[in-house]
């Protein structure tokens, strides 16, 4: 008869071998704080994870960008947020990479266009779940379902900004001569539209989505937002270290400040995509004697929300504000998110 008890190991033997550690081994090489996300154009990266209808948006987050950013700062099954979500580059990026996803755009025609990419995705086998919300971003906590507060993983999102970087051209016919027309260029008038307003306005209005932000994120949670420098009237203007100052004022945490490329890298050179404008601005600004650059990257901040849960009370002070009208379920209910509070009413509700 054998002997259940576990025996010392013998004078000499190893001895019974150690459990394998189910935790990843360690990566010898570490993030880098250069993230190297254009090494295919924009166009190519969107060809047919987009529908062509999403082109039309005048400042789209690149793809590898968002990718970037959801791959290092969250897990799968984790909810990811995007409250200026466009046509929700961040949510379908979020999809694909098995996390789910809440956005928020206030544009009709771009939450539209966000809801229908989600539904491409998903029919690709992204298997992630994500919902649209038409409405303020100014009054997140109360246009979110009233569950989703303290369970947001990470936010990734970029104001609206410079309208000298955005849009599309084509040439024009004319009588003597052609010339270039700028076009999807701009968004709305409409005031709650960010990118209708002045410097000031949009960053006040931008610290107040972050300050609505916090309140989703649970404790340590991360926010993620990409900004570029522009010129106005020849002066650069600072949005990222203004973004900086807006996130601190929000109550959140500055931990990481990264560059995203927008040019290619091959070997040790970068490979410039800038649009006609940018190339056309630099070249007369050196005509004129103005040691100007082109701008190849965009500024990555990364906070952190503080490593403990906002009391109830705060909670509520934050959440006073009127509510979305529209949500947008892109295909079927999600499983994993809470049902909307916010129900609208079924006349108003649109499935893509
Ligand atoms: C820089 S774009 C974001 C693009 C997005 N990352 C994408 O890849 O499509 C900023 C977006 O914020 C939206 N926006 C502006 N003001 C807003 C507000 N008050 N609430 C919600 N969205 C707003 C704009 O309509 C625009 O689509």
């Amino acid at each position: 008869m054998t002997d259940p008890r576990p025996r010392a190991p013998r004078p000499g033997h190893p001895g019974p071998r150690p459990a394998p550690d189910p935790r990843p081994a360690p990566d010898p090489s570490p993030p880098l704080s250069v993230w190297v996300t254009a090494q295919r154009d924009a166009r190519t990266q969107r060809r047919g994870r987009y529908l062509p209808a999403a082109t039309a948006h005048p400042a789209k987050m690149l793809p590898a960008i968002a990718a970037t950013a959801i791959t290092r700062y969250s897990e799968p099954g984790d909810l990811v947020a995007d409250p200026m979500c466009g046509i929700g580059t961040t949510l379908v990026e979020a999809v694909h990479l098995g996390r789910d996803a809440v956005g928020v755009e206030y544009e009709p025609r771009w939450a539209t266009i966000a809801a229908a990419n989600i539904t491409h995705a998903r029919g690709q086998g992204a298997t992630g779940q994500a919902e649209i919300i038409r409405g303020d971003a100014r009054q997140l906590p109360a246009l979110v379902p009233a569950g989703m507060a303290g369970r947001v993983a990470l936010v990734v999102t970029s104001p609206p900004y410079g309208r000298s970087v955005h849009g599309q051209v084509r040439a024009e016919q004319r009588a003597g001569g052609g010339g270039v027309e700028k076009y999807d260029n701009r968004y709305s008038d409409d005031p709650a539209n960010l990118a209708s307003h002045g410097l000031d306005d949009l960053l006040a209005g931008f610290t107040r989505i972050l300050a609505g932000c916090a309140a989703l994120l649970r404790p340590g949670g991360t926010v993620v937002v990409t900004a570029r420098p522009w010129r106005q009237r020849g002066e650069l203007v600072d949005l990222p270290g203004a973004v900086l100052a807006a996130g601190a004022t929000a109550g959140l945490i500055p931990a990481e400040r990264c560059v995203a490329l927008l040019a290619g890298l091959r070997g040790r050179q970068l490979v410039p995509r800038p649009s006609f404008f940018q190339l056309d601005n630099v070249r007369k600004a050196r005509a004129r004697g103005e040691p100007w650059h082109l701008i190849v990257h965009e500024d990555v901040l990364i906070f952190r929300a503080p490593g403990f849960p906002l009391g109830s009370r705060e909670l509520k002070r934050r959440r006073n504000g009127p509510p979305g009208d529209v949500v947008m379920t892109a295909d079927v209910a999600p499983a994993r998110l809470p049902a909307p509070a916010i129900l609208p009413a079924p006349a108003r509700r649109h499935a893509a």
